[in-house]
């Protein structure tokens, strides 16, 4: 009771004092240049939370007194010889940050729970009429963030940026930013606390501060309406901007230049039809700059224009049937060292990898994952399935994990509407067919299609063996009336019987709607050779893709597939020593970055495929 009194206190002093503790979500501060915050941050590890919580478990940012001594965000050092701080930033250990850190100090790899990230940096001042945010790529999972001891806010969920104004809180000279990431796990959490992948903690990507003018680019969105008519219309949002803003909008190389003016609420809409305008496919993926300005601010990014819809059981990409010839990929990188993928280069070397089996979509799995990656894909011509991390047996009752999903999605859709290669939003992956499951999940679906009307739902279902019958497999689930495309996961010839099982097998899918394999596949040890029945070698593996992928030609409206999984990824539930060791091993790459057999069947099949069709 007392927290409670004590928390609306501090929310009325807070907002009395402009500020607001929810994280925002304001997509074109990415677009803004700024003070770059990564490198190398101080950490102190904190698996008790003393430095949040007093030793009655009061939470110190509550208290309108903290302990100088022991409320870490406070970021002190003792006034005098005699004064008692019992943690000191400046001479703790540092992590690197973006990053993971389990990865970075083998203490850490299996650590899940509270630990405080301090950076210093200068600042010169808030100019006239400025505003200035922090933005945060990404941190896993809860992160408490304050800005020279005081709070600026709570955000929640590890794969989405946010933002937090910081105006009011910084000073010209050295500031003090402390953060407290927290990735333990939780019934209620999004993913909750069962997942096949590492849960890794901290600032995973990159940190930046932004200054912008009062009246700013906010967010922005342009699309394709139809292939044949080729007209592109959107708006620009600009933060702060009542009605008679004007924006302008340049395309140059299609000579295109417009100029709009905001409405009531600082929304400027636009719609025209440029001449020669060269579509985004897989085979052409052209892009064009596009360059917006309001005021004194200006944002520029690439952007491709395509259209994707359903017909019948068919995909059309720009009105063109198209075969996915996919992959699954975790956002981990195998080599130096491992962990989450930090910076451009390890997400470009994914995509090649991908690009190398021949692959033109790939499933990004099962989270939001950085933007460099979905910006690449938009460059390498490669389409993506992108997904938040419904996962599994999620606490679907409960109203603060619905709301807590719903962000998730929102600022996925918000962060990435203006990509080309997305083409397939997934609301979830292997969840329990339940009235609570599915309720949750259309009015997932609700949203996602209120966000944007332009892009394909799915989601990864499950097939089921159909009651009375051998070797019939029917996938029967009521979100793929809610969907576009009915996608589920398959695992016959690994978890269901041996590779030869898959000439048996036949298929029911009784939807008129486009068919989709979002997983199929097996473990393999790379270098482990041996005859192809024994479970675990190369050769066993190689063996189930040439069974499968004849099995899945024969199923009638299939539209691609996405196998299991580019390469190993660490998981905690796969302790199998000497073969596992901590990985899901059902990558066609070790985490060595070594091919296995695999890879060359499936690159073979997709080389033939990609010589049929037209993307
Ligand atoms: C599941 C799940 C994956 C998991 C895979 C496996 O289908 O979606 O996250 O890693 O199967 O068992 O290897």
């Amino acid at each position: 009771m007392k927290n409670k009194l004590l928390l609306i206190w501090l929310v009325c002093l807070v907002a009395f004092a402009g500020l607001s503790l929810r994280a925002e979500n304001i997509p074109d501060l990415f677009l803004h240049d700024g003070l770059s915050l990564n490198g190398e941050w101080k950490s102190i590890i904190d698996p008790y939370e003393s430095g949040f919580y007093d030793y009655r478990r009061d939470q110190r940012d509550l208290e309108s007194n903290p302990s100088r001594a022991e409320a870490f965000f406070l970021d002190v050092k003792p006034a005098n010889p005699g004064e008692r701080v019992e943690y000191d930033f400046d001479t703790a250990p540092t992590l690197n940050v973006p990053g993971d850190w389990n990865t970075q100090r083998p203490e850490l790899l299996y650590y899940e729970g509270s630990m405080w990230y301090r950076k210093q940096f200068d600042f010169a001042g808030t100019g006239k009429g400025q505003r200035v945010y922090l933005r945060f790529g990404a941190v896993n999972y809860r992160a408490d963030v304050y800005l020279n001891g005081k709070k600026l806010g709570v955000h929640v969920g590890g794969f989405t940026p946010f933002t937090f104004e910081a105006t009011k809180l910084l000073k010209p000279g050295t500031n003090s930013l402390v953060v407290k990431v927290d990735n333990q796990r939780a019934k209620e959490a999004v993913p909750t606390l069962n997942t096949d992948w590492w849960n890794y903690g901290g600032i995973t990507r990159e940190v930046k501060l932004v200054a912008v003018p009062e009246h700013f680019i906010a967010d922005h969105r342009l699309a394709l309406e139809s292939e044949t008519a080729r007209t592109i219309s959107g708006w620009v949002q600009i933060a702060g901007a009542g009605a008679g803003q004007s924006v302008q909008l340049e395309i140059p190389e299609l000579h295109e230049k417009l100029s709009a003016r905001t409405d009531d609420s600082g929304h400027a809409k636009f719609s025209f039809t440029p001449a020669k305008l060269q579509l985004w496919s897989p085979d052409m993926p052209k892009l064009y700059d596009v360059i917006i300005s309001s005021g004194d601010d200006v944002v520029q990014e690439p952007i491709g224009f395509r259209t994707v819809r359903t017909q019948g059981k068919e995909i059309l990409l720009n009105g063109k049937p198209v075969f996915l010839r996919g992959i699954c990929i975790h956002e981990e990188f195998p080599l130096h060292g491992g962990g989450r993928v930090n910076s451009p280069e390890k997400a470009r070397q994914l995509l090649l990898w991908a690009k190398e089996l021949n692959c033109n979509f790939v499933r990004l799995a099962h989270y939001p994952h950085n933007e460099a990656m979905t910006r690449l894909a938009d460059e390498l011509g490669i389409m993506v399935w992108s997904e938040v991390p419904v996962y599994w047996t999620i606490d679907w009752t409960n109203a603060e994990t619905y709301s807590n999903a719903q962000s998730q999605l929102t600022d996925e859709i918000q962060r990435d509407a203006n990509r080309a290669s997305i083409i397939i939003w997934s609301l979830a992956n292997e969840t329990p067919v339940s009235e609570a499951r599915t309720a949750f999940l259309s009015r997932l679906a609700a949203r996602a299609r209120s966000l944007d009307a332009t892009r394909l739902l799915s989601a990864a279902m499950e097939k089921h063996a159909k009651p009375g019958t051998k070797n019939v497999n029917i996938v029967q689930d009521p979100l793929a009336d809610i969907v576009d495309v009915v996608a589920f996961n398959e695992y016959v010839g690994w978890y269901d019987g041996l590779p030869d099982k898959c000439g048996k097998v036949t298929w029911e899918i009784p939807y008129n709607k486009p068919a989709f394999i979002s997983e199929f596949g097996g473990g393999a040890k790379q270098g482990l050779h041996g005859d192809k029945d024994q479970r675990w070698t190369e050769e066993f593996q190689a063996d189930l893709y040439r069974q499968t992928l004849p099995m899945l030609d024969k199923i009638d409206g299939l539209v691609g597939f996405t196998p299991w999984i580019l390469v190993d990824f660490r998981s905690p539930r796969r302790p199998l020593a000497g073969i596992q060791d901590g990985f899901n091993r059902k990558g066609l790459i070790s985490s060595e970055g070594v091919k296995k057999e695999a890879f060359t069947v499936l690159q073979e099949y997709y080389r033939k495929r990609a010589q049929l069709s037209e993307h």
